[in-house]
């Protein structure tokens, strides 16, 4: 299971079947799958579907998909993950925003709440966000967390469609992560 991590506005937790209604609002439109690398959901089942996968993952491997929900009133309004993860070493950070609520910070907060889990707790040595090349709202949110762009994968994605996409790749590393954030050692 995940930890509850707690920020300003937010409040990061394990994924609920109670959050459905929530996630089908955002899954369903063609504004935020799509840009992140998955279909859109076509039905709450499919829905269903995804929260029970994302619940088995967090329970099998104590990582997993986040929900991002509201302090003021438990609304899940989108999820984060640190994935493709190996102990020690290093992650992938993933993210998905309702639209609703893009433009306000929010994945921003959570996702340095979620830096601080990966080089605090989890010890890691490295954190990338991969995203497609012209994803100028992911890319803005990897510039404030302090992440360096190390380069262009030409062809790098294969998108659900068949579309192929050069992938933009962001990185932090823990010296990094110490310096910006707060030291642990002499960083
Ligand atoms: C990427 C995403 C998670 C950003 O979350 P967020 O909490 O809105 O992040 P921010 O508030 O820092 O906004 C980031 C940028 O988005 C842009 N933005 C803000 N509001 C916007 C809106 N209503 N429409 C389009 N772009 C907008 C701005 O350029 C902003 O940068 P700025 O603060 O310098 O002006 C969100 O846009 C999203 O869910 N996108 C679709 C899924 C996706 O791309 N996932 C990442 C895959 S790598």
């Amino acid at each position: 299971m995940l930890p509850v991590i707690e920020t300003q506005r937010l409040i990061l937790r394990n994924i609920s079947i109670k959050d459905v209604h929530d996630m089908y609002e955002y899954a369903s439109t063609d504004k935020v799958g799509p840009l992140a690398g998955w279909a859109p959901h076509l039905n709450i089942h499919e829905t269903i579907g995804v929260i029970s996968m994302f619940q088995a993952q967090a329970y099998k491997t104590g990582l997993g998909v986040f929900a991002i929900t509201l302090k003021e009133n438990n609304k899940m309004i989108g999820t984060i993950e640190l994935f493709n993860h190996y102990a020690n070493f290093k992650a992938e950070m993933g993210y998905a925003l309702n639209p609703a609520y893009w433009g306000m910070g929010i994945v921003p907060e959570a996702a340095t709440a979620l830096l601080h889990w990966g080089f605090k707790e989890l010890n890691l040595k490295r954190i990338e966000i991969n995203l497609f090349v012209d994803n100028y709202q992911s890319e803005r949110v990897c510039q404030k967390l302090g992440l360096k762009l190390e380069g262009i994968i030409r062809n790098g994605y294969m998108r659900y469609d068949g579309k192929i996409f050069d992938e933009k790749k962001y990185s932090i590393t823990d010296i990094e992560f110490f310096k910006i954030y707060g030291n642990k050692q002499a960083a």
